[in-house]
């Protein structure tokens, strides 16, 4: 493996480890604020980010490459609303979105075309979780601060999701 790409993809895994532990955090203050529906989902998000983690840590080792696993700031977990949180979510996900881009370039630059095609699944998956978050954002910016609308969108949030997906 081309030690500039095996540089790149160490670095997504952190990105992955960190959004793993940036959504159990955002579950945790979810939890705590009585929004069980909220929890729940970015509980699974948290679970998702750490098998995108474990996903590259295997490729990398089955390509004979070396993985560094990097120590991780700590996340934010402190909110002011639901709309700051997935405010939050989306702004994550914008940030891993350009990483995996920057990560396909150096590929084309350096034609790592197995590297490339691997990241493809990243690439796919970027575009729906992106989609999510806007799409939950979008209902929450309707709500705005109303109580029985935060109410109701942590009841149904399961089944928004399954429709987005
Ligand atoms: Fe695996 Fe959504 O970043």
């Amino acid at each position: 493996m081309i030690t500039e790409i095996q540089i790149l993809l160490n670095d997504q895994i952190k990105y992955e480890a960190a959004a793993s532990m940036q959504y159990l955090a955002m579950a945790s203050w979810a939890d705590n604020a009585g929004f069980s529906g909220v929890a729940e989902f970015f509980y699974a998000q948290s679970e998702e980010e750490k098998a995108h983690m474990t996903k590259l840590v295997k490729f990398v080792n089955e390509r004979g490459g070396i993985v560094t696993i990097s120590a991780l700031e700590k996340p934010v977990d402190e909110f002011k609303n639901l709309n700051s949180l997935f405010e939050y979510f989306l702004k994550s996900e914008i940030f891993v979105t350009e990483q995996i881009n920057k990560v396909i370039y150096e590929c084309l630059q350096h034609k790592d075309y197995n590297v490339h095609n691997f990241m493809q699944w990243y690439v796919t998956e970027q575009l729906q979780e992106e989609s999510t978050a806007r799409t939950l954002l979008d209902k929450l910016n309707i709500i705005g601060d109303d109580k029985t609308g935060h109410y109701l969108f942590d009841r149904d949030i399961i089944a928004i999701t399954a429709a987005v997906e």
